[in-house]
């Protein structure tokens, strides 16, 4: 293939790929999005693979021949809850990636074979994509630890934290400074094996001593960074589509990260700096809030059939339970009573972005009576039930009253002011985020234990 003809395959896969960002948006056309994608990454592949810069084909597709059989048997295995796991560690590979070809690309790379400025140029490129690959490298393996519960999701609190990282970055400035300045290999192999352990450091703790409530947003931060590692790489390996990817990823990362802050009324600088302004000062755990009242699925179903509105506001308990198919037929039986049933979707319910919307669309629920958490919040006064299933940290008010809570400012769905709450868990353990919930032990709520889908059943019986 000629490199004018990969030229013009790699313009049609960037083109194929801004098409994909854009039906991702929509859950409509978010299958066509999927496709646009898969159809883009093929052309891109099979461009670079018969472009006039690859040689030993027969490698490289050993080597897609294992990756493909291993991805594909994750995808296939991975269970949707596990999904932000896979994400989290995938970006980790786009990370470690990222370091390897900046390491490549430095000892590949023939001193004195281009003019001054180039070189420098060049060796800032290797320089900045390893610092981000390794960042985003151990990022990554901390955010899987504590999606997956490895590791703790409470912020790791050392003291002066910030000025660590701080110090880490303003070192390694320092070191891109000498790195590029020197004509000893012996210090540019210094320097830059120091900033790669400095980065590899500064990478767990920055995500370490984020806490778990802020998860989602470390997630699509690590997307975005795993960008511009891609970018990065490409700039070194001078492969225009790869910059071109990698600059799509990391804005649109940057974007979600931005968009699920501002949903969660966090901001953005102190939370990609590593948790800047938690104190940690209140947990929230552990603590005694009175008496909670429990009800049955006989009584739930009752209270139902006794109602007007009715707004059910799923989390990720209604995923692992796997409960949107009982949930969709207890939608469409009430419905049928004429019942108005809405659900009400927070913008981190789950664990990962639109989750909900996936699992309701899943099931044939239409999308008409599925709402943001801006459009139904107001509604909850006039509603006179709401099914909680398996959510928590999205619905708890302490985020609104108690302002030493972790997730004090995070906006939830307002559910204890309607008429009756129903909540749907197995046992009074906290959410994510690791914080006691004051919901339960409102007045007007009752608590249905159990798996989520046994009781959905058990209400779609008794009605
Ligand atoms: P959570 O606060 O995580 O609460 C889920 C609840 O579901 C738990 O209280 C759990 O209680 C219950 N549960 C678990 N399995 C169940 C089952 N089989 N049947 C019935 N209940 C079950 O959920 P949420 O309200 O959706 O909030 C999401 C949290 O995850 C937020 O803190 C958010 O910041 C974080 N997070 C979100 C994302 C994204 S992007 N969405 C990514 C990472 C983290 P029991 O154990 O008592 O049953």
């Amino acid at each position: 293939m000629s490199g004018g003809l990969v030229t013009a395959a790699y313009i049609v896969a960037a083109i194929l790929f801004i098409f994909s960002l854009a039906g991702l948006s929509k859950h409509e056309t978010s299958k066509q999005g999927n496709i646009f994608g898969v159809v883009g990454m093929a052309i891109a592949l099979i461009a670079t693979i018969l472009g006039p810069d690859s040689s030993n084909v027969g490698w490289i597709i050993v080597a897609m021949v294992i990756g493909g059989a291993i991805g594909v048997y994750l995808a296939k295995k991975v269970e949707m809850t596990e999904m932000p796991e896979l994400v989290a560690i995938l970006h980790s590979f786009v990370g470690l990636a990222a370091v390897l070809v900046g390491f490549n690309s430095f000892i590949g790379h023939d001193a004195g074979s281009m003019p001054q400025v180039m070189e420098n140029i060049h060796l800032t490129e290797v320089f900045l994509g390893i610092f981000i690959g390794a960042v985003t490298f151990t990022g990554s393996i901390v955010a899987f630890g504590k999606l997956r519960g490895i590791i703790s999701s409470k912020p790791l609190m050392l003291p002066h934290r910030h000025k660590m990282n701080l110090a880490a970055m303003v070192v390694s400035f320092l070191l891109m400074v000498w790195f590029v300045k020197t004509d000893s290999i012996g210090v540019e192999v210094f320097t830059l094996l120091l900033m790669t352990i400095i980065a590899l450091a500064f990478g767990w703790h920055l995500v370490a001593s984020i806490g778990g409530a802020d998860m989602p947003v470390v997630v699509s931060m690590l997307n975005s960074y795993s960008g511009w590692a891609a970018a990065a790489a490409g700039f070194m390996l001078s492969n225009d589509l790869l910059i071109v990817t990698g600059a799509l990823v990391g804005s649109s990362g940057a974007i979600l990260s931005y968009i699920m802050c501002k949903a969660m009324n966090r901001s953005f600088i102190s939370v990609i700096a590593g948790g800047f302004g938690t104190d940690g000062s209140s947990t929230g755990d552990d603590q005694e809030m009175g008496e909670y009242r429990e009800a049955s699925a006989e009584d739930v179903a009752e209270l139902l059939k006794n109602s007007t509105s009715v707004i059910i506001t799923p989390g990720y308990g209604m995923a692992v339970a796997q409960a949107q198919y009982p949930v969709h037929d207890i939608t469409a039986k009430l419905r049928a009573r004429g019942i108005n049933v809405r659900f009400g979707i927070h913008p981190v319910a789950g664990r990962l972005p639109g989750h909900m919307n996936v699992l309701l669309a899943e099931a044939k629920v239409p999308y008409d009576i599925v709402l943001e958490m801006d459009e139904i919040n107001e509604d909850f006064p006039e509603t006179d039930t709401v099914l909680v299933i398996g959510a928590n940290d999205t619905v708890n008010p302490a985020a609104l009253e108690d302002p030493r809570s972790p997730i004090a400012g995070m906006p939830v769905l307002e559910v204890w002011k309607a008429q009756n709450v129903i909540v749907f868990k197995r046992s009074m353990n906290t959410g994510y985020a690791g914080v006691q919930n004051p919901l339960f032990f409102k007045e007007n709520t009752q608590m249905l234990f159990g798996d989520a889908k046994d009781s959905v059943e058990a209400i779609l019986r008794a009605l």
